[in-house]
């Protein structure tokens, strides 16, 4: 080959160098990239094309033009790795912008959870006869018809069964109607030591839904045996129960009544806690409210709890909770209790 020719190459080659860069300065993205690389770099791309003209030079020219191909060459594939970094760096800022999150924005309120109003009322009574050294004792919901009604005196057929019809499992084993039957599991579990219990729970009955009656309730039944116990006991314990969850004024009232497995049996009032007992609508003008039943343990029933009735007595009660949260907050519906509606339930917790 020629000076001349030789001159012309080395232009042609700057003049390639040039064009190879200016067309690499343009790529945004890889796929371009990768084709550039192709045609350029790689084994069947441009630069291998001019090293072949090397050998096409007079034996002279090669070394300085072969030099100044691989300078070009070496240049290229600098450049090359600094555009591809260049695009990974921006495809990745691309990304977190894309992918951002405000940390400075305020969480979502998660919703508190509350106590049910039953349940906080039921912590008030376990608080207050705690005080009076009675202990919770749970007893099944699913009962034995022994429990719920013969072994507290109410023998098949008895008219008490009438007044607490309930749903049966079989024809021995039902939804218990009262916190009653837990008073023979407390005495069974007990004996012969002395018992002061309370029996909480839900109980159940086959009865028509309505303001003043629901299928289910809860109850908290108290147990006291013990060689020394007396009605003035029952009447004690149950006035200071009264103080405690209505108020210093309170007083109980105890009428006579009849249950199967107390005897004597009485019903225990508290002085209206609307009108204080001036004598209101709620209290019918008669300034008490019907709070729960009550007496002193049947000789047949401590018996059947194992205890010897010449011994030991007891005295028994049985209070509704629903009917105590209506009471206090004057709410005309037990219905709302078991509905969940949180309008009613927030007000609560
Ligand atoms: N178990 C009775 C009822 O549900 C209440 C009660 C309990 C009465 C204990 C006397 C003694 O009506």
């Amino acid at each position: 080959m020629s000076v001349e020719n030789s001159a012309r190459t080395v232009a042609e080659l700057d003049d390639y160098r040039k064009e190879a860069l200016a067309s690499l300065a343009k790529i945004e993205d890889e796929r371009a990239l990768e084709a550039w690389y192709r045609s350029e770099l790689a084994p069947s791309g441009q630069a291998t094309a001019w090293r072949r003209k090397v050998g096409l030079l007079s034996r002279e020219e090669r070394p300085a033009f072969g030099k100044a191909v691989n300078s070009v060459a070496a240049e290229l594939e600098q450049a090359f790795s600094a555009k591809r970094e260049q695009i990974k760096l921006e495809a990745l800022v691309q990304r977190m912008r894309a992918e951002s999150v405000d940390v400075t924005l305020p969480s979502r309120a998660h919703a508190v959870g509350g106590y049910h109003p039953v349940t906080l009322m039921l912590r008030e009574i376990y608080d207050i006869f705690k005080l009076m050294g009675f202990q919770v004792f749970e007893s099944p919901h699913v009962e034995l018809d022994l429990y719920n009604f013969q072994l507290l005196n109410i023998p098949p057929d008895h008219p008490a069964r009438d007044m607490q019809d309930t749903f049966w499992i079989s024809d021995d084993v039902l939804l218990r109607t009262h916190t009653s039957p837990g008073q023979i599991r407390a005495m069974q579990a007990l004996c012969p030591g002395p018992v002061r219990v309370i029996l909480p729970g839900l109980c159940y009955r086959f009865e028509e839904i309505t303001a003043r009656s629901e299928i289910q309730f809860h109850q908290v039944e108290g147990l006291a045996v013990g060689p020394t116990i007396r009605m003035s006991d029952l009447k004690g314990i149950l006035l200071l129960y009264a103080k405690l969850a209505f108020g210093e004024h309170q007083a109980v009232r105890l009428r006579g009544s009849y249950f199967p497995f107390t005897e004597p049996s009485v019903e225990v009032d508290i002085k209206c806690t609307i009108c204080a007992g001036k004598g209101c609508r709620v209290c019918k003008y008669t300034g008490w409210l019907e709070m729960l039943g009550a007496g002193l343990v049947h000789p047949a029933v401590l018996r059947n709890g194992g205890y010897d009735p010449a011994k030991v007595r007891g005295f028994a009660f049985g209070m509704g909770v629903e009917r105590q949260i209506l009471l206090r907050h004057e709410i005309n519906d037990i219905r709302y209790f078991f509905q969940n509606d949180l309008r009613f339930l927030k007000q609560f917790a």
